[in-house]
């Protein structure tokens, strides 16, 4: 296990699961959690031997509370566009993390933590999960990127609602309605986020990676290029082992073996 103050890291098999941890706080995001949850995404990028991650609050309360509202209150003009701006790059980076990176919500996720969690790949809540976007409530906006990922991922409509109302939704209505992938019992969260990490593990590394690489592609591009972008990763696929082991295992009838290239 690999350790700082608020952050930790844990490796099993081929899935690490990143836990923010600073309970007093509600797993609130301050500067220095921020820098290590981005130091503990570097520090899993080139590790070959893991194929997906999960990210989790530590506790029982919280996925995480929000940004530190006690740091936020402080921002001046040019201060918060630089907060925004530094959170949006970290969450970024998580975004274009190259192995599949899954929410495990089983708490408060308001503010800058439901923008976090909407720079998942994907979002498993438990029963005792909460969304929210409450800034507007506080005089500001989402601004680690909530309004423009919400809206790609439940649509205008929803996302127009949750965040101009700022009102909460639990994990049963947010699986309802596209932001979560799934609801389930809560003492089943970190069971069910490994099993899921684990089928993604089971696939083949460059596939997984390249699948990514063209949905985000297809999202935040035009439908010509977007087309054009998965016809190339699919053409660069067709040259790896693990494409021709993949094919071979299914025609012998025998479970694949991927070894990531
Ligand atoms: N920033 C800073 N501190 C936060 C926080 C945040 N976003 N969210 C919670 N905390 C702190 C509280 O101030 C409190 O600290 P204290 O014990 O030193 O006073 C501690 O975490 C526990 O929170 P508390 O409010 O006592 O828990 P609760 O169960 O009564 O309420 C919430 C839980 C989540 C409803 C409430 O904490 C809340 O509304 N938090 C802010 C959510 C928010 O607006 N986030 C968006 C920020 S942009």
């Amino acid at each position: 296990m690999n350790g700082n103050e608020y952050v930790r890291t844990e490796v099993s098999g081929a899935v690490a699961t990143v836990t923010i941890d600073r309970q007093a706080k509600l797993n609130a995001l301050n500067p220095e959690v921020i820098a290590e949850i981005d130091a503990a995404f570097a520090g899993l990028r080139d590790d070959a031997d893991v194929r997906a991650a999960i990210l989790t609050g530590a506790g029982d309360k919280a996925f995480v509370a929000g940004a530190d509202i006690g740091v936020l209150a402080d921002m001046g003009t040019i201060t918060g566009t630089e907060v925004s701006r530094a959170g949006q790059d970290v969450l970024r980076r998580i975004e274009r993390f190259p192995k599949p990176v899954i929410a495990a919500v089983g708490g408060y996720a308001l503010g800058g933590g439901c923008e976090l969690a909407l720079a998942c790949h994907l979002r498993i809540a438990s029963a005792r999960a909460r969304f929210g976007l409450p800034e507007v409530g506080l005089g500001i906006i989402p601004g680690y990127g909530g309004t423009v990922r919400l809206a790609r991922l439940v649509g205008l409509g929803r996302a127009a609602e949750l965040i101009l109302t700022g009102d909460m939704i639990d994990g049963a209505r947010a699986a309802e309605i596209g932001l979560a992938n799934m609801v389930v019992p809560h003492a089943e969260l970190t069971d069910r986020a490994r099993k899921v990490a684990g089928r993604i593990a089971g696939n083949a590394p460059v596939a997984v990676r390249m699948a990514l690489a063209s949905l985000y592609g297809a999202v935040e591009n035009t439908m010509d290029h977007a087309l054009s972008f998965e016809a190339t990763l699919f053409g660069l696929l067709a040259s790896t082992d693990d494409m021709k082991e993949g094919m071979a295992a299914f025609l012998e009838k025998r479970k694949a073996v991927f070894r990531g290239a």
